[in-house]
């Protein structure tokens, strides 16, 4: 699963990154998404411009229209100056139906556009997750058949797992630190499967799929290819 797109060599959460990353022979494209402050859905994964960008502030406050406007190539390269900020329309259009996506969404907000959004491109197999387990609550009641991850950092995993197994989830996200026998025994009994983020060892990619992890998160697609 390419993390925010092919991340180690291109601009994350772009076009571009995702190009290369199905090129790179991703199975799943990972990006964050979040609300324009005229209610569209950006792809971006902080709540500030500054790293990513050359614009200035809070995203929530600038238009779709402005946002659109803004460089988020030139901060990684000058090679890719000039690379826009996509609309999660765009990446719909462009890889719904060629690679599955998995779509995390930041601003509890957007939560409901982005179903609304995904009703209007039935051929995007997408995978809709969050940290904000809330959220994720809202969403179900929302879609009954939406298919849902529950991402985990830190904390008590065993309640992770079980919100998980509440709410429907087709997969399990931990930070790969935290994976360890017991917690894949749980997901296995709980026919849940297990992508984990992020890694880009390719020597700590093996062992964490001998262990039992189905999938893994990383900047490098390329690197992991031949470990998966
Ligand atoms: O989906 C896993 C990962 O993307 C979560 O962390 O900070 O990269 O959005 P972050
Ligand atoms: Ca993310």
């Amino acid at each position: 699963i390419a993390h925010r797109g092919f991340k180690e060599k291109y601009p994350e959460n772009t076009l571009v990154a995702f190009q290369a990353a199905m090129n790179a022979g991703a199975q799943m494209l990972e990006l964050d998404v979040t609300f324009s402050c005229d209610r569209k859905l950006v792809v971006i994964h902080d709540e500030t411009l500054e790293r990513t960008t050359n614009g200035r502030g809070a995203v929530n406050d600038y238009t779709m229209e402005r946002l659109k406007q803004l460089d988020a190539g030139s901060w990684f390269s000058e090679a890719f100056a000039g690379e826009p900020i996509p609309a999660l329309e765009e990446v719909l259009k462009t890889f719904g139906g060629r690679v599955r996506l998995n779509l995390e969404i930041k601003a509890f907000d957007a939560g409901v556009a982005v179903i609304e959004l995904l009703q209007r491109y039935p051929d995007a197999e997408s995978v809709v997750s969050s940290f904000n387990w809330r959220l994720l609550e809202r969403l179900r009641t929302t879609d009954d058949s939406l298919p849902i991850a529950v991402l985990f950092a830190a904390g008590n995993w065993r309640h992770a797992v079980r919100l998980a197994v509440g709410l429907r989830s087709v997969a399990f996200h931990p930070e790969a630190g935290q994976v360890g026998r017991s917690m894949i025994t749980a997901c296995r009994q709980a026919q849940l499967p297990v992508y984990a983020w992020s890694v880009d060892d390719p020597v700590r990619a093996k062992s964490l799929l001998r262990a039992g992890v189905n999938g893994l998160f990383t900047k490098d697609p390329l690197a992991l290819r031949g470990v998966v």
